[in-house]
C-alpha cells in the first residue's frame, strides 16, 4: 500500500531538546492556524526521532496525547492523521467572469461533432499535411542534446530559418526581428497588448477571434467595409481611417472569412491611406503561402517595409497541433513584444520550434507547399464546378482563385438560423459569421471550406446545402 505523504512539522523548542509537550504544542498550533488541514498525515515517529534526535518514546508519547485530546487519530498501518476540525467559513467564490463578445459561435466553431461535415472550417485536410516528414524531423531533433534553457524570443535556428525564407521572397528581415509565438493568435495578442491601442481598424467581416481579442483588451473597433464581390472602396476606407485608429489589422491574401485577396492597386491604396492618416499596419499574412504555384503577390510588409508589423503561422499549412507562428517587427518594437510574450508564457516549448526549424532547414516546407497548392487548386476547381451545377438562382460566391475558402452569399430573405438548424440535422456544420462583422452584417452567408473536404464530401455537403436552401426558402 502506498502511504500518503506527511506534512513537515516544525517543533519549537527554544534551543533545548524538544519534549513531548513541545511536539503537542507545535501540532496544536498548526491545526488551529489552518496549517494542517483535516486529513493531513503527521510525520511518522521515526521521522521525528531522526529530525530532532528524540527518543522513540518521547515522540510516541506526544502522539498519544494528541490522540487523547481528539486532535489526531491513529490509523492502523497508515499513520497518524489530523481530525477534520469544524469547517471554516468558505472563502468568497470568484464570480464567473463574462466571456468576451459573442460566445456560442465562433468559440465553438472548431469543435465540430463527430460524423458532421465541417463545411466552414479553415483547417486543411490532415491527409494533405506532411505528418510523416514532421515525425522524421522530430526523431532527428530528439537525438540532439536537449537545451535546459529557452530563448524568450524563440529558438534562434528557427528565427534564422524563417528570416532566410522571407528574404528569398524579397522581404528585408533579420532573425533578430522575428519573435516566435504560439500560433498567430499569440502574435496578435502580444502586439495588441504591447501597443495598447485605443482604437483599431479591422476589415468587416474579419477573422472573428482577432476582433474578439482586440475587444477583450478594451480596443474600440473601426470597421473597414469589405465587399468581396465589389472589392475595396478606398474612398470609404479613407473616411473610416480619418477617425484616427492607431492600428489597422489587415488580411490581404485569402481574407478570412471572405477568401478575398487585395488587388495590387488596393495594396498600394491602403498603404497610402494608412500613411495619410498615420495608422500603423498589422498584416496577417496567413494566406500568401497558399497562392497557386508560380503566382506572386507582394505582401504589405514587402511594399511598406519594416514599419509594417507582419504575422504568419505554420499551424494551418504545416500541422495545427504544432502551434508555431511568428511576428516580424521593426527592431525598436522587438524588446517590448518579447517582454509581453515573456509576461504571458516566459517562453515557448523548444521541442516544437526545433522540429519546425529542422523541417524548414531540410527544404521540406517549400516542397510541401507546392504539393499543397496543387491539391487546393484542384479542390477549389471542383468546388466551383459543384456550386455552378447545384446552387439555386440568387446564390452567389466569390472566386478566391485558390487558397482554403470562399464566401457563399445567399438571398437576404433566407433565415440563416433556420438553415443552420436544418443543415445540422442533416450532418452539415456551417459557421455563423455574425461575430465577424462590425455592426450589422452586409453579407448573408457562409465561409465554404474546400481545403478540408475531399471532393466527394464537398459535393455531398453542397448537394445537401442546395437542397436545404430550397427547402428553407
Ligand atoms: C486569418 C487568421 N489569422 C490568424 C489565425 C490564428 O491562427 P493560429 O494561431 O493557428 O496561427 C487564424 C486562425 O484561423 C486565422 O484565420
Amino acid at each position: 500500500m502506498t502511504r500518503s505523504p506527511y506534512v513537515g512539522l516544525h517543533v519549537v523548542a527554544e534551543g533545548r531538546r524538544a519534549t513531548a509537550a513541545d511536539i503537542v504544542a507545535s501540532v496544536q498550533r498548526e491545526i488551529s492556524s489552518g496549517g494542517f488541514p483535516g486529513g493531513s498525515r503527521l510525520p511518522p515517529v521515526r521521522a521525528l526521532e531522526k529530525q530532532y534526535g528524540l527518543s522513540k518514546n518521547t515522540a510516541q508519547a506526544a502522539y498519544d496525547e494528541l490522540v487523547a485530546r481528539g486532535l489526531v487519530e491513529a490509523r492502523e498501518r497508515e499513520g497518524v492523521f489530523v481530525v477534520a476540525p469544524p469547517r471554516l467559513a468558505a472563502p468568497t467564490p470568484i464570480s464567473r467572469p463574462p466571456l468576451p463578445g459573442i460566445v456560442t459561435p465562433p468559440l465553438k466553431a472548431d469543435a465540430v461533432p463527430k460524423g458532421m461535415i465541417p463545411l466552414s472550417t479553415v483547417f486543411i485536410d490532415p491527409e494533405l499535411l506532411p505528418t510523416e516528414r514532421i515525425a522524421e524531423c522530430a526523431r532527428s531533433v530528439l537525438r540532439e542534446k536537449m537545451p535546459s534553457q529557452y530563448d524568450a524570443q524563440g529558438y534562434p535556428p528557427l528565427r534564422a530559418a524563417i528570416a532566410k525564407r522571407l528574404q528569398t521572397r524579397g522581404v528585408d528581415v533579420e532573425p533578430d526581428e522575428i519573435i516566435i509565438t504560439t500560433g498567430s493568435q499569440q502574435s496578435l495578442d502580444i502586439v495588441a497588448r504591447s501597443l495598447a491601442v485605443r482604437r483599431i481598424a479591422v476589415e468587416s467581416p474579419v477573422y472573428a477571434y482577432a476582433k474578439l481579442l482586440f475587444e477583450s483588451l478594451g480596443s474600440e473597433i473601426v470597421g473597414l467595409h469589405l465587399d468581396p464581390f465589389a472589392g475595396i472602396d478606398l474612398a470609404e476606407w479613407d473616411r473610416a481611417l480619418s477617425s484616427k485608429p492607431s492600428l489597422a489589422y489587415l488580411i490581404p491574401s485569402f481574407q478570412n472569412p471572405t477568401g478575398y485577396s487585395y488587388t495590387s492597386a488596393e495594396l498600394r491604396g491602403v498603404l497610402e491611406l494608412c500613411s495619410k492618416h498615420q495608422v500603423a499596419i498589422l498584416e496577417d499574412d496567413w494566406g500568401s503561402d497558399m497562392l497557386s504555384d508560380g503566382e506572386y503577390r507582394p505582401m504589405l510588409r514587402m511594399l511598406g517595409g519594416k514599419n509594417v508589423l507582419y504575422v504568419n503561422s505554420f499551424t494551418k499549412k504545416l500541422l495545427p497541433s504544432l502551434r508555431v507562428g511568428f511576428v516580424a517587427a521593426a527592431p525598436s518594437l522587438v524588446p517590448t513584444l518579447v517582454a509581453m510574450k515573456r509576461l504571458s508564457t516566459l517562453g515557448n516549448a523548444w521541442l516544437t520550434e526545433a522540429v519546425v526549424a529542422e523541417f524548414l532547414e531540410r527544404g521540406y516546407y517549400d516542397t510541401h507547399l507546392a504539393s499543397l497548392q496543387r491539391a487546393l487548386d484542384a479542390r477549389y476547381s471542383a468546388c466551383l464546378v459543384a456550386l455552378d451545377e447545384l446552387m439555386p438562382d440568387g446564390v452567389r460566391w466569390t472566386r478566391s482563385g485558390g487558397g482554403p475558402t470562399l464566401w457563399l452569399d445567399l438571398p437576404r430573405t433566407l433565415d440563416l438560423r433556420a438553415l443552420e438548424a436544418h443543415l445540422e440535422r442533416r450532418g452539415i456544420h456551417v459557421t455563423n459569421a455574425s461575430a465577424a462583422f462590425h455592426g450589422a452584417p452586409h453579407l448573408h452567408g457562409y465561409r465554404i471550406a474546400y481545403a478540408y473536404l475531399t471532393e466527394q464530401d464537398m459535393r455531398r455537403a453542397l448537394t445537401i446545402l442546395a437542397d436545404a436552401i430550397r427547402t428553407v426558402r
